[in-house]
């Protein structure tokens, strides 16, 4: 039988993967639209480990609207969220310590029909909406919300988080000038944005770094030095060097943190110790090396970040009313619109070369390692 809007009694919400800063406006707004419609609203807390057999039943929270009440300005996500425990790959520790990958996508599905949840909105990036289209095809009518500070999510001009990131990136951006200066040093600050360099080029642009590395730029640290000299040459005696974590050297390899864990990303991360070592022996100056790291997305969520939240909220409840689902809710100036789920997660969304952004870096003399 096909998806009838008008039978909707009862929804869920999730969020999945990394947080970012626009979690609960989004939480929020669909909360209070579906409230609107006279549906029942309920949170799986962790991703989907509320609906896992023998899950605690805390981990299934009634969404009311004192519930979701003085939310909107709150980091992180009040349901919590994994970016482990896939249902399709769930890991579990056998007796002798070694971990076995199992499929746990029926008792989900199972439990949600049990429960009588009539569609899901799923809140997450490229991995928590992949998994949402896996459940699609397993028959779970779901409407995606596009978030991830990394703003790599095709489909949607921007997600929900990457604004706050930025903000919080240039901020201490910010902070290294000044110390960098009364050192004279070389800081080499690494951010965020796994495969993808839109927090490291919005922020060090904004930042005024002197150079910006991006994974979609393989770097020539040569090129780095002789900015650095240049701007010795020129009375600059301190330089910040903006390094994404998913960057890498011409011809070399990613930078990670150790082997991938079953059922999750591999975390990425080490790449600014490398550049700061190998430019203080180029350059002869002090070079200092720091990893923002999880400053970047938290916090309270800038205004954009909120309102866009919202926005993507009620534009869920929206698309569930008009029985559009397995869609993702996207970005389309001056409006917002959806997007078929397997759009949406088809490719990873990377900086173009010719983008504005990057032609603005090169106009004001940024080095981007090529
Ligand atoms: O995808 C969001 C993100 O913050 C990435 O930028 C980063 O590589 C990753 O998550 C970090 O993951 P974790 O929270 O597991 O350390």
């Amino acid at each position: 039988m096909g998806f009838d809007p008008k039978a909707i009694r009862k929804i869920a919400i999730n969020t999945g993967g990394g947080d970012a800063p626009g979690l609960n406006a989004v939480i929020r707004a669909a909360t209070l639209a579906a409230l609107h419609n006279g549906w029942d609203v309920w949170g799986i807390r962790y991703g989907y480990r509320g609906l896992l057999d023998g899950a605690d039943p805390r981990d299934l929270v009634q969404l009311t609207a004192d519930a979701v009440r003085g939310i909107t300005h709150r980091g992180g996500s009040v349901l919590g969220t994994a970016n482990k425990g896939n249902p399709f790959e769930f890991p579990m520790m056998e007796a002798d310590g070694s971990v076995v990958v199992i499929d746990r996508s029926d008792e989900v599905m199972r439990n949600f029909e049990r429960l009588g949840f009539d569609a899901l909105i799923c809140i997450g990036g490229d991995g928590s909406l992949r998994i949402a289209h896996q459940f699609v095809d397993k028959g779970m009518p779901i409407v995606g919300v596009p978030k991830t500070i990394d703003n790599d999510l095709s489909g949607t001009v921007i997600t929900f988080g990457f604004d706050t990131a930025i903000s919080n990136a240039c901020d201490a951006i910010d902070k290294l000038h000044t110390t960098a200066e009364s050192h004279e040093r070389v800081f080499v600050v690494e951010l965020m944005g796994r495969y993808a360099g839109f927090i490291a080029l919005n922020a060090g642009v904004s930042g005024s770094a002197d150079a910006i590395l991006i994974p979609e730029i393989p770097f020539d640290l040569n090129k780095v030095a002789e900015k650095i000299r240049q701007r010795e040459a020129a009375g600059r005696h301190f330089s910040i060097v903006v390094v994404a974590e998913g960057a890498k050297p011409k011809g070399g390899e990613l930078t990670v943190q150790g082997p991938k864990e079953a059922g999750r990303e591999v975390l990425l991360g080490g790449i600014a110790q490398r550049v700061a070592v190998e430019l203080g022996k180029l350059t002869g100056k002090e070079t200092r090396s720091l990893v923002l790291g999880h400053v970047q997305r938290g916090g309270s969520p800038t205004a954009w970040d909120r309102l866009l939240g919202l926005r993507f909220g009620a534009a869920a409840v929206r698309a569930l009313e008009q029985g559009d689902i397995n869609v993702m809710v996207a970005l389309d100036p001056p409006t917002v619109k959806t997007i078929p789920l397997t759009q949406a997660i088809e490719r990873m969304k990377s900086v173009p070369l010719d983008s504005d952004t990057v032609l603005t870096a090169r106009a004001l003399g940024i080095c981007l390692g090529d």
